[in-house]
Formats: C-alpha cells, structure tokens, sequence
C-alpha cells in the first residue's frame, strides 16, 4: 500500500460556481519537500501504442502514396484502380488470378488495350489514400512489377496529373519492358508546382497489347531518408511527444478476427514483393508492406524501445489454441520472432534480420503476451501465457514478461490494464492507484484515453487525459510504462474506425488534438524522481504531479484545472531555492468543446511565459480549462 500522498481535495460546490462570473475554488496548498525523494519515475513511462486502425500505416504513418498497388479486388472490381482511355483508345482491365511476380503475390492486374497510341494512350489510374500529395521541386521514388504479351506494346509512361486541371505535374517514360516478370525502378520529379493532395497517378501504354502490373509504389521523400520509410510530418509529431517506447503491433491487429488472421510476423519481413498481406480486424487489407523491420527501425528512428506483443493463440471472435502441443508451433514463432528482434547476426534469425538490412540487434526489455486475453471466456489464458512464459525465460532469462489479464497460475512480471473512459470517469479515478499493491506484478498502461471529440479528442478529453496522467506520475514507481491509444487517424471520409484519436492527418496535412498536447507536454517534462509532496484545499477538478530531474536541479509541476472556475494554488517549497528561468507552459480552452480540426489545426497549443519573482513560498493562479507545466530552476 502506499502512502506517501495525501491530497485532501474539498468537496467542491463547483456546480453551484456563477455561470457568468467564473470564482475561484478554495485556495489549494501544494507542499512540495524538494530534498525529499518519494520513489522514482519509471524512465521509459511514456510512450506509443499502435496498430493497423484508421490508416494508420497505410495512408499514414507509411510513407507510400499508392492505395493497393498490389491490386485487390472485391466483387466491385479492382478496388482503387480506375480505366484510363485517352481520345480514341480502348481498353479494359481485369484481375488475373493466373500470374503475379512471386508466390506471395500470385495475381496482377491486365490491362488489354485493343486501341492505344502516343496521342491517345490507355492505362489505368490511382488517386492515393484520398489524394496524392505533391510538393514542388521534390523527388518521387516509384516501381512496379511489370511484363507485357509482348515487346511491341512497348514504354509505360508513369505520370502525376493535378485533378482539377488535368496538368501534368511529373512524369517519367519506363522503357524495356519485357514479356517475363521484372521490377522497374524509376523517379519523377516535380518543378515549381504549389502543394496540393488534388492529384492522382497515371500508368498508360502507346500501343495495343497487355500489360501486367503487380506491386506499383510511390514514395515522397521520407524521414531520415529511409526506403520504404515513414511520413516526415507524422514523424516530427511523435517525436515531439519524447516516446520511451512503442507497443507494437497491436491491439486487435495482432489478435486478427479468425485464427487465421494472426500477425504471422514472418510473413511481413524481406522484399516487399515476398509479403502477401493479410486481412485486418479494422475492415481493410494489410499488405504487410510496414512490417516487423520497419516498425523496428520506426523504434530506432525515434529513440524507441520496441515493446513487441506476441500472438498468443486468441483471435476477436473467440477461438482459442489449447494450451500444450497446439499452441507449441505459436510459442515457437515467438521465440524466432525475440530472436529476429534482437539475436545477434550469428544466430539464425538474427542472420535473417541482417540479410533483410540490419545487422544490429535491437534492445528488447518487454515482451507482451496477446492482447486483451480477458476477452477469451474459455479462460485459457492461464495455461496459454505460462506456455509461453516458461518457453521465453528458459531461453531469455532477462526479459519482462508482459500479461494482458491476471494470471493465477504464476505472478506475470507486468501486467497491462486498457481504459478508455469519460473525462469525469478520469477525474475521479485519478487516484486509482495511489493505493494499489506494491507487492503485484509491474503496471504497463497499454491503452488509455478519454473518449470525448471526434475524430479527434477535444480540450475536456485533454484534461480528462492530463488529471490521469497525474495519477500514473505519482505511481511510477509501480507504472513502468503508459500509452495512449489510438494513435493516428486518417480523417478523410471512410479512413477511420476508432472515433477519438490523438492525431489526425489527410494526405498532405496532419495536426494534433489538444489530448496531444497534453502529451507532448507531460513527456517533455517529465523528471526522475519524485518528491515528497501534499496538496489539500481546492476543487475537486484539480490536480497536480510534481517529479524533479538532473539531480534535483529542476522541478516540473504538472497543474490541471478541468473546472470552470479558476484556481488559486499557494505553493510551498522546502529543502530549496529558486533560480531566475522559470517557465509556464500552459495549454487553455473557454469551453471544453473546444478542439483542433484538419482545417484549424492550432486552436489550441500550448503557450509558454516567464515565471517572475517566485520564492519559497508563492501564490499561482491557475485559469479555468487548463493544463499547466511549471517548470521551475532552482540553485
Ligand atoms: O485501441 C483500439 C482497440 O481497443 C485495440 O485494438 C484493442 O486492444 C482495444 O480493445
């Protein structure tokens, strides 16, 4: 149990406040004892969850433009595709489920042009995920798998068209293509063009004949410059936040609806053109393109640890693998799966990640078993997680073990809690585990947000957010690690699932909710240990962490005031001095409704000012519908 805190909060008459004539609560004491360690903040507490929903990767954070370049179709045709026929010229197109580049991709689509010249070429066309952006002078990496019934159907001509004009705004001529399977590599550069996402994708022939294509791709210039890399804008975005760690790769996408379904890591790892894809749980086709490598090397280029979730034998609609000789070929995939991730390049699946580009292993802490397992009503999860428990220590001794619901059969290293909430739920279970057992397993926070705002949450989800985000601060010792979830969300028409998501884009643009702020600001600040301290008096929508970093040179006071009314704080600092440099960063709405949108994407931001003239003991005003950092110097 502990008992370090006590925060008397007064019962509030809050809903009694003025409408018009917002007054302050009672004044709160906050008493903060800075030479006195309470216990230590976990250093890898925030972090990111994510998983294949609302395009997240593909039309997301996956940088490639083209949608289903490897040609899907449905009983309504090639989904994403469309006929080109240009002046005079005829053609149709067809999936062919007889011939496709690779075992993996075994269909293509034909294009049969039985009329097409330089004048009045035939081909088809792709218009993105919701559009394909463009920038001026910038370089576009493309390929596609191609072959032709023959050489006299002779070049495709690649082409980037702006829709409303019907201008081409780049284009490349991809000579010699053959009569067998190849890939053909080429670029298209832009000029000075303005950016727009009203553009589409054009792959014509100039003369009669078929062409297969399988496997089209376009690619913008991508964050550190990664091939088959991810969007710089989402990029930067995260990074802002000071990810610790990223759970990867679900959530329901590992799980998959059937048993089928599973995220078969094996499947998403090597050239693309060997990665067949597989259905997700959120309703559209993955094709494995973003896979197992590229979420590893999304965790290097963000100074992530990886938190890899294993596929445990439990899919959405209730099926189940038994416990014993069943499960064991799932167990065994895991166990190659920590060998992929971090053996060295002298073990077997450590040569393989090697030969897909990267020889260095990465650093593997936590491992999590399934998803969500209290969902399986067969109640196999004891015997399933002590499978894999028993396999994975026997070989990696070190590693934590992750366990989506409580485990009878022996004590799980961590276990993962999910919470998606009302604000007001927050605000009253702030506390949740100030008073949890210290003897249990570890906490990770796997999932959590307050569901408030759509697609995206609004400042009452972001101060829901930050009132429980104070609450997993002061119970870091037990809470190793906490991720909002969902992520990202596509918000053009269609592209989403999940109805409240902490970032939202379209194909060009991309902005953050104020619940994202609210991260950005909580990772940013955040210290290494925790101080002694107490707060009485006060509303009873307001809410404080304090944790201290770099020896205790600095103190980052977390405030929050979800209430209406203002709130006077007296803060009183024992054991140190004040340095000049203080600052409030401050992230404020007049209403809770308020939000950021696609085409308002800096409604609300946080603002930062000068902290003057504050001693031991001084007096802070915190306004109504905000989120404060005091970020405090001292000697
Ligand atoms: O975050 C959305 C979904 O919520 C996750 O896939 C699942 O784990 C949870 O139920």
């Amino acid at each position: 149990m502990k008992t370090k805190h006590f925060a008397i909060l007064a019962c509030a008459a809050w809903f009694l406040a003025p409408v018009v004539q917002p007054q302050s609560s009672g004044t709160a004491v906050l008493t903060i004892h800075a030479d006195q360690t309470a216990s230590k903040v976990s250093p890898t507490l925030y972090g990111l969850m994510t998983e294949e929903i609302n395009h997240s990767y593909e039309g997301g954070l996956y940088a490639e433009l083209v949608q289903n370049g490897t040609f899907r179709s449905d009983w309504s045709g090639i989904n994403d595709w469309i006929l080109v026929e240009d002046g005079n010229s005829e053609a149709k197109i067809s999936e062919d489920k007889s011939t496709g580049p690779s075992e993996a991709l075994p269909h293509s689509i034909r294009i049969q042009a039985s009329e097409a010249s330089a004048q009045a070429p035939a081909g088809v066309r792709n218009d993105g995920f919701w559009g394909i952006p463009l920038h001026p002078n910038t370089t576009y990496h493309a390929s596609f798998f191609a072959k032709e019934d023959s050489t006299d159907v002779g070049p495709v001509t690649a082409s980037l068209v702006a829709n409303q004009s019907g201008k081409v705004l780049a284009s490349a001529v991809v000579p010699g293509i053959g009569t067998a399977w190849k890939e053909y590599k080429f670029t298209l550069k832009t000029g000075a063009i303005e950016p727009s996402m009203e553009n589409h994708l054009v792959l014509t022939v100039a003369h009669p004949g078929s062409l297969w294509l399988q496997l089209v791709s376009l690619f913008p210039p991508t964050y550190h410059n990664r091939p088959n890399g991810t969007r710089i804008d989402l990029m930067e975005k995260l990074a802002a936040m000071h990810p610790r760690f990223l759970r990867f790769p679900g959530g329901n996408y590992l799980e998959g609806d059937h048993l089928a379904d599973w995220y078969d890591w094996k499947k998403t790892i090597g050239p693309r053109v060997d990665r067949p894809g597989h259905p997700s749980p959120w309703n559209y086709w993955s094709t494995d393109d973003f896979g197992l490598l590229e979420f590893l090397e999304w965790c290097e280029d963000l100074h992530m640890h990886p938190v890899l979730a294993v596929y445990a034998g439990y899919s959405l609609m209730h099926e189940h693998i038994n416990p014993g000789p069943d499960l064991e070929p799932y167990v065994q995939s895991a166990l190659d799966e920590i060998e992929y991730v971090s053996g060295g390049p002298e073990t077997k699946w450590g040569a393989r990640r090697a030969a897909d580009g990267h020889p260095q292993p990465f650093h593997l802490t936590y491992v999590e078993i399934g998803n969500e397992d209290e969902f399986d009503t067969s109640g196999s999860y004891d015997g399933r997680y002590e499978q894999f428990y028993k396999a994975i220590k026997a070989k990696y001794p070190e590693l934590q073990l992750i366990a989506t619901a409580p485990i009878k059969s022996l004590k799980p290293d961590v276990l993962d809690d999910h919470y998606y909430r009302r604000a007001t739920d927050f605000f009253h279970d702030a506390d949740h585990y100030d008073k949890a057992d210290r003897q249990g397993p570890k906490i990770f926070v796997g999932e959590w947000a307050t569901r408030e705002g759509t697609p995206t949450p609004n400042m009452g989800a972001a101060l829901g957010d930050a009132a429980w985000m104070t609450g997993l601060e002061r119970n870091s010792d037990l809470i190793v690690m906490a991720s909002y979830a969902p992520l990202l969300v596509n918000v053009s028409p269609g592209a989403m699932q999940w109805s409240t998501d902490l970032i939202g884009y379209d194909a060009m643009r991309s902005y953050g909710s104020p619940s994202y702020y609210a991260q950005v600001m909580f990772g940013s600040y955040l210290g290494d240990t925790e101080p002694v301290c107490a707060m009485s008096g006060g509303g009873s929508r307001f809410f404080y962490s304090v944790t201290q970093s770099e020896a205790k040179k600095k103190i980052y006071l977390k405030l929050v005031n979800a209430s209406s009314n203002p709130q006077a704080v007296e803060i009183e600092l024992t054991g140190t001095k004040l340095a000049p440099g203080g600052r409030v960063i401050s992230l404020s709405a007049h209403d809770p409704d308020a939000t950021n949108t696609i085409d308002q994407p800096k409604a609300i931001v946080p603002v930062e000012s000068v902290l003057n003239g504050v001693g031991g003991t001084f007096q802070h005003r915190v306004p109504p519908y905000t989120i404060e950092v005091l970020a405090l110097e001292t000697r």
